[in-house]
């Protein structure tokens, strides 16, 4: 499914519904069918569509490359659950946990990029924040086995490069 971009109030509308409709897809099927989108302002978009399929408990890796885009997601979900403004989420890279509260979840946005060994892991203790209220959202989390063994479900940004710049995404989700 593709989503191209518009402007105006018309054209957020369309792509609302659109990412809606491509949500069924995105949501029903073990490894979903991709999602591009052509910008920050898309993913976040797509990222507030996408939380009303989630449900905790829940542990989401978000994979891909620095600059991949798995914050600016985060910053759409957590809008989504009314948890916190796109401008109050911010890369949690050097606190490794940031917590958002909203009345349907808790948030933890989980940073594993400077974690190298499964023991600085232990020492997080992610296992205490599981609980029936919560969703991990952890970036770099495909490092890590165990995590990759115990997830429910890994979303996966990756860079499409084309003549009009670098600004497309590939976004697919697997789940058990
Ligand atoms: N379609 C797009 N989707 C998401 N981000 C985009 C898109 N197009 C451009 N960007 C820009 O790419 C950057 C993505 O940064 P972001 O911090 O979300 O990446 P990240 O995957 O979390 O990286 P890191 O691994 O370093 O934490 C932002 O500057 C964002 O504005
Ligand atoms: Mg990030």
């Amino acid at each position: 499914m593709v989503f191209r971009r518009r402007t105006g109030s018309d054209a957020l509308a369309a792509r609302a519904c659109r990412y809606t409709g491509a949500l069924v897809l995105f949501a029903m099927t073990p490894v979903s069918s991709p999602i591009i989108t052509h910008s920050a302002e898309e993913t976040i978009a797509f990222g507030r569509a996408l939380a009303a399929e989630l449900c905790p408990p829940l542990v989401v890796l978000l994979c891909g490359d620095l600059g991949a885009g798995k914050t600016t997601l985060v910053k759409g979900i957590a809008e989504g659950f009314q948890a916190a403004s796109r401008d109050q989420v911010t890369s949690p890279t050097f606190t490794l946990v940031h917590e958002y509260r909203s009345p349907r979840a808790v948030l933890y946005h989980i940073d594993l990029y400077r974690i190298d060994t499964e023991r600085e892991l232990e020492t997080l203790g992610l296992d205490d924040l599981l609980a029936p209220n919560s969703i991990l959202l952890i970036e770099w989390g495909e490092k890590f086995p165990r995590l990759r063994r115990d997830r429910d479900m890994e979303i996966t940004l990756e860079r499409v490069k084309d003549e009009l710049g670098e600004s497309k995404r590939r976004i697919r989700r697997t789940t058990r």
